[in-house]
């Protein structure tokens, strides 16, 4: 069968993480509106505290905004936590769920991140499922099995609704490591994803998968230019405003 070449638009995702503050956001997200980003789909994942501001700073712009977790549970006693509905509120687009960061510090699993990202649909949300394998886990040839059963509970929960989705693979090696996967290993894994979510069933062709890990202005049109990556997840570039308007523009 001949499939019609996908058209996918780019999107970059930064993941500010626990980092920032009022006035380094209002300079960083200035600085964001005034330059020209290009063709691709932009956002800012926030913390939490500061989406109020964020959202006031982007509501004219073209920026999209979201969080960075959701709890899986609509309301009640969880403390601590912020719902999808929350965020919703605050009109974010974006949430990341699943960071391996959540994952190896938080103790998350796969059924967890799973219920999470159904919580962000439900909220009419998009959730931003990242999956990626530790060094230990790529030295023992076991990328594969370990992103397929990440991916695969999520595909599990979430049913035909996985085409809403968008996924990051973060290899844990590369995450802050200044360490990138090749354009090559990105690229396989993000092949062998996409056609797991075929397997499965999934609109696979028009399912943004993004890469992260050390993604800086240098590596980053490489990175994007591969078939299969369709933008990326960037943490530490994304705090400074050069950097992240560069990488934007990679995606082009
Ligand atoms: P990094 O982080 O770009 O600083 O490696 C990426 C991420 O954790 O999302």
């Amino acid at each position: 069968m001949v499939t019609a070449a996908p058209s996918r638009r780019k999107l970059v995702v930064g993941n500010w993480k626990m980092n920032g503050s009022v006035a380094a956001n209002a300079a960083l997200l200035d600085a964001l509106k005034a330059a020209s980003l290009g063709s691709a789909e932009v956002s800012v994942c926030v913390p939490a505290p500061y989406l109020r501001d964020v959202a006031t700073s982007l509501a004219n712009s073209a920026i999209a905004w979201g969080a960075q977790d959701c709890s899986a549970h609509a309301s009640g006693a969880y403390t601590g936590e912020v719902s999808a509905a929350m965020l919703a509120e605050l009109g974010c687009r974006h949430v990341i769920v699943g960071h391996s960061e959540r994952r190896a510090m938080h103790g998350e699993g796969d059924r967890l991140v799973a219920d999470k990202a159904a919580a962000a649909l439900a909220n009419g949300l998009v959730p931003i499922v990242c999956v990626g394998e530790t060094l230990a886990e790529r030295e023992a040839n076991a990328t594969e099995n370990v992103v397929a059963r990440q991916l695969g509970a999520v595909i599990d929960v979430l049913a035909a609704r996985i085409d809403a989705v968008v996924v990051a693979y973060e290899p844990v090696w590369a995450i802050g490591t200044g360490k990138t996967a090749t354009p090559s290993e990105a690229q396989a894994v993000h092949a062998f994803l996409r056609a797991l979510l075929g397997k499965r069933g999934a609109a696979s062709a028009a399912i943004r998968i993004l890469y992260g890990g050390s993604v800086k202005a240098d590596n980053a049109t490489e990175l994007f230019a591969a078939p299969d990556i369709d933008g990326g997840l960037i943490g530490g570039a994304s705090l400074k405003a050069a950097d992240f308007i560069a990488i934007c523009r990679a995606a082009n």
